[in-house]
């Protein structure tokens, strides 16, 4: 940490303090205000953190203005070009590209525990037929903590890091089978013989009645999702894994903690919301009314899929899955209106000074959702292929922080404008 300053002082009482400044190895550097409180009796105000760093990584850098998104220091777009997901997870968890041998170990021990307790299963027939996944997603994997009680002690690392493989290893299982509930369909088990993504398709879309044939050209499109999803530093879903790991919680507990954060419309729901404002706009000759009542700031109308507290650029992620758009739907010989309503869309927006002015851009999830319905995945299933891809940075960032000693528990404080004390008003003597 660098012996830098700021100087803050006071209008009313002149009184000034020295914080010291530190530097990242890339990026801005941050004012260290931990002693403000004690030395000043002051508060920082700053709802949603537009300008705070809630914690130091080392694992995810996103630079917002250049659309920048790097893992580990390696680009996006090499990651996406030339690495699988599974080399991806190992990237984020262990700090480094594995070696063969490595990776080899990492993927057998993945393999190895992709089944989950048979009691688990018990679980999907408490939910509706119409349940959403993702509130199957949010109970069955918090209930993994009523089953793994081998690994639940967070200071001991054998624990972290098999509770860390579990959930990488079960979410595809877990995920796969809100759907055939959904569907009314047997739930198959993972064969080991398949490779991560393989695995999941099968699960999906595969029949005990028939042998299920996985389509390279889908498994490659999801396998590159997966990467493109798999961490975004301290997001609003893994800023929550983080804060719930601070109290001590269990790994599972912390997952589900994420995936409900990860399902609202601003953040991960996105993706399905994207496709229902797409079919909603319908066609081109549409794209007009949609971008007016998205300029209107008394219409609740958002055009989802666009804007990002941090990228004030284009999402590099939402460059690639655009320009993968044309070859998944190419190589599968489908031919879907929205794409053309997606990308007319997109151009008419970036034209529009509302846009412009507050540098509002395609994110992630403006176009994962037409290659996800391309590839067979039912819309309510998009929120859940962004958690799977996600999963593993979640537990990344929970493991970086529960490694490091004397980790504070995460407890915000407030500007208080509520009522000054008062006291309590017998009923007969309070006026209607
Ligand atoms: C993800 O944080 C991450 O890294 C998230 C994520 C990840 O990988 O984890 O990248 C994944 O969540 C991507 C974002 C998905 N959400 C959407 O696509 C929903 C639509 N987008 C907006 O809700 C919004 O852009 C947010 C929530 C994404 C960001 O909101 P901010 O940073 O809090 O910005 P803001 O809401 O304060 O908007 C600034 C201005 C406002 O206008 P003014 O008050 O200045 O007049 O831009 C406007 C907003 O009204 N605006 C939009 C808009 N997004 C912002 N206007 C119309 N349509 C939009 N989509």
């Amino acid at each position: 940490m660098s012996n830098e300053h700021a100087t803050l002082s006071f209008s009313d009482s002149g009184k000034q303090v020295e914080l010291p400044v530190y530097k990242g190895s890339i990026g801005p550097s941050v004012v260290d205000i931990r002693k403000l409180y004690k030395d000043t009796d002051h508060f920082t105000f700053d709802p949603g953190f537009l300008s705070t760093a809630s914690c130091e990584s080392k694992i995810t850098y996103i630079d917002g203005e250049k659309g920048v998104l790097l893992y580990r220091g390696y680009p996006i777009e090499q990651l996406a070009q030339h690495s699988s997901h599974l080399e991806v997870c190992y990237l984020l968890l262990y700090g480094e590209l594995p070696t063969k041998d490595e990776f080899d170990q990492f993927q057998r021990s993945i393999t190895m525990h992709t089944m989950v307790h048979e009691g688990l299963k018990n679980f999907y027939n408490g939910f509706r037929r119409d349940a959403h996944p993702m509130a199957i997603m949010v109970g069955v994997v918090g209930a993994l903590s009523a089953f793994y009680h081998d690994s639940l002690d967070i200071h001991n690392p054998e624990h972290r890091e098999v509770s860390a493989h579990r959930l990488i290893a079960k979410m595809p299982t877990i995920a796969a089978w809100s759907y055939k509930f959904a569907q009314g369909q047997p739930f198959l088990y993972p064969d080991n013989r398949l490779g991560y993504v393989e695995n999941f398709l099968r699960l999906m879309f595969g029949v005990p009645a028939q042998d299920y044939e996985v389509n390279p050209v889908v498994a490659k499109a999801l396998e590159r999702l997966f990467i493109l999803h798999a961490d975004h530093e301290q997001n609003a879903s893994t800023s929550t894994v983080r804060l719930a790991g601070s109290s001590g919680a269990n790994p599972f507990a912390c997952i589900s903690a994420g995936i409900g954060t990860l399902w609202g419309p601003a953040h991960g729901g996105a993706n399905e919301a994207v496709l229902k404002m797409l079919a909603e706009i319908g066609s081109v000759g549409n794209i007009e009314n949609c971008i007016r009542r998205s300029e209107n700031p008394d219409d609740p109308f958002r055009l989802m899929g666009f804007g990002h507290r941090v990228y004030k650029n284009y999402d590099p992620r939402a460059k690639i899955i655009r320009e993968s758009c044309h070859d998944v739907l190419n190589a599968l010989g489908v031919d879907d209106p929205m794409l053309e309503v997606a990308l007319r869309l997109e151009e008419k927006a970036l034209k529009e000074d509302y846009f412009i002015s507050r540098k509002l851009y395609p994110n992630v999830d403006f176009y994962s959702g037409i290659i996800l319905k391309a590839i067979g995945i039912p819309i309510n299933m998009f929120t859940v292929m962004f958690a799977l891809g996600r999963t593993v940075g979640w537990i990344a960032h929970w493991m970086e922080m529960i490694k490091e000693p004397n980790t504070p528990i995460g407890r915000p404080r407030q500007l208080y404008t509520g009522p000054t004390p008062r006291d309590y008003v017998p009923v007969a003597r309070r006026k209607g």
